[in-house]
């Protein structure tokens, strides 16, 4: 379709193009059109659908792209679609939707991605979005949802998980408790994984049912300088898992320690905090070393090395000590030029006031004008 067909066209509401072979639609195509409300497009195999496919349509509240070809969703497709309602993306190969493709849509109310290969929804994906009521993301490839999902939805949302390989661990056990606080339904989806929980309803599934061995919260850096001297220094282990796992840490000399235990070096001590946290007080080079956390539950365990290593430091004393000394070598440096350059400069003007009289009253230029240092230098 070319956007010619449109011209003149600017009080249309509702267009259908339903089952035709629509393979793609440029830029700006609907730009003469910018009153649309209803735009249906499902059935064609439209596979070139630009970013820019949408604009101007920013009254448009029904967009359905169900049974098309459109696969990954460039991030800024609906960008100007404010307005949207509505979206159906049913059957349209989508593998990955981008994290912005629904946010800030305040009046978006039913969102249809069922019939995909979807495989994960960002925790931002919803962000403004406040008024989503339906949710359909049957029949994908979903094993896990983020957390915090659902945290600008105000609900009651009805949620279909259907036909999704589900991973029913400690990242899909708060989907219940959400929809129990802030209202809505979810849909008769069963459980593929773990074996025990295998074919059981999402749903029906008691939270302290939910487990997870322990895992690798966020990746945090290996390598930790610490400083001689310095009263305390913490490591945390980033390991999480449900239930929650037992902490121990190995310090360099192989000892284990783990809550209310204390261990003793030199002048310092190793603690571990409530929160497992290894606290070393009073750091001397005999912390350096390689410390282990190792995290253990019922269902495994799993273990993170981090490296402290003890660097001296030049202490603030020390560097501002040298700023001074820096400052006033500059000081005496500049007094000495200073000292040297004058009786120089008194010797230069002398010879100056010799010979400028007898250019100043060269009658061509004039009393005052000015003498040209080059020719004064041609002339000694
Ligand atoms: C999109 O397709 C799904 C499943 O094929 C269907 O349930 C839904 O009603 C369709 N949406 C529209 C707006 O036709
Ligand atoms: C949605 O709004 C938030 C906050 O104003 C902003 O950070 C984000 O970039 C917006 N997203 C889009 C797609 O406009
Ligand atoms: C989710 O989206 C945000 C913003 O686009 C991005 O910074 C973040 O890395 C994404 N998270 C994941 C797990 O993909
Ligand atoms: C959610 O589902 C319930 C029960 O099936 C139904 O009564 C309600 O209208 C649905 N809400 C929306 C927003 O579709
Ligand atoms: C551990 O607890 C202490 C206070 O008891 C707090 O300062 C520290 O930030 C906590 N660390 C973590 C990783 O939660």
């Amino acid at each position: 379709i070319n956007k010619e067909l449109f011209r003149g066209l600017t009080s249309l509401q509702h267009l259908y193009l339903s089952g035709n072979k629509l393979d793609g639609i440029v830029e700006n195509t609907f730009c003469e059109s910018p009153k649309l409300v209803l735009l249906e497009l499902d059935g064609n195999p439209l596979e070139n659908i630009e970013v820019g496919s949408f604009n101007c349509l920013n009254q448009l509240g029904y967009l359905n792209l169900n049974h098309t070809s459109i696969g990954r969703t460039k991030g800024a497709l609906f960008k100007e679609l404010h307005q949207l309602v509505v979206v159906s993306l049913s059957h349209s190969g989508l593998e990955k939707i981008a994290d912005d493709s629904f946010q800030n849509k305040s009046r978006l109310t039913r969102i249809d991605l069922s019939d995909n290969d979807i495989e994960w929804l960002n925790a931002s994906m919803f962000y403004g979005t406040p008024q989503i009521g339906t949710l359909r993301l049957q029949n994908n490839q979903i094993t896990k949802l983020p957390e915090n999902l659902f945290a600008d939805v105000a609900g009651p949302l009805n949620l279909s998980l259907k036909g999704n390989p589900l991973v029913c661990d400690c990242q899909l056990d708060w989907i219940s408790g959400w929809l129990l606080e802030n209202g809505g339904n979810l849909d008769k989806c069963l459980c593929d994984q773990p074996s025990a929980l295998h074919g059981l309803h999402l749903d029906s599934i008691p939270y302290d049912r939910f487990h997870c061995k322990p895992y690798i919260i966020i990746d945090i850096p290996q390598i930790y300088n610490a400083t001689p001297g310095d009263k305390r220094f913490e490591l945390v282990c980033p390991v999480g898992g449900k239930p929650p796992p037992t902490i121990t840490w190995t310090i360099p000399s192989g000892e284990k320690i783990s809550k209310n235990t204390v261990h003793e070096y030199e002048n310092g001590l190793y603690r571990v905090r409530g929160n497992d946290t290894l606290v070393i007080r009073e750091i001397t080079s005999a912390v350096e070393g390689w410390f282990t956390c190792e995290a253990t539950n019922i269902l495994g365990h799993i273990s993170v090395d981090l490296e402290v290593k003890v660097v001296h430091v030049p202490s603030n004393w020390m560097v501002a000590f040298l700023a001074v000394m820096i400052v006033l070598f500059i000081g005496c440096a500049l007094c000495l030029v200073v000292t040297f350059l004058k009786p120089c400069r008194r010797r230069r003007r002398r010879r100056e006031l010799i010979r400028t009289p007898a250019r100043r009253v060269d009658p061509r230029y004039g009393p005052l004008s000015p003498i040209a240092e080059g020719n004064e230098t041609d002339e000694l």
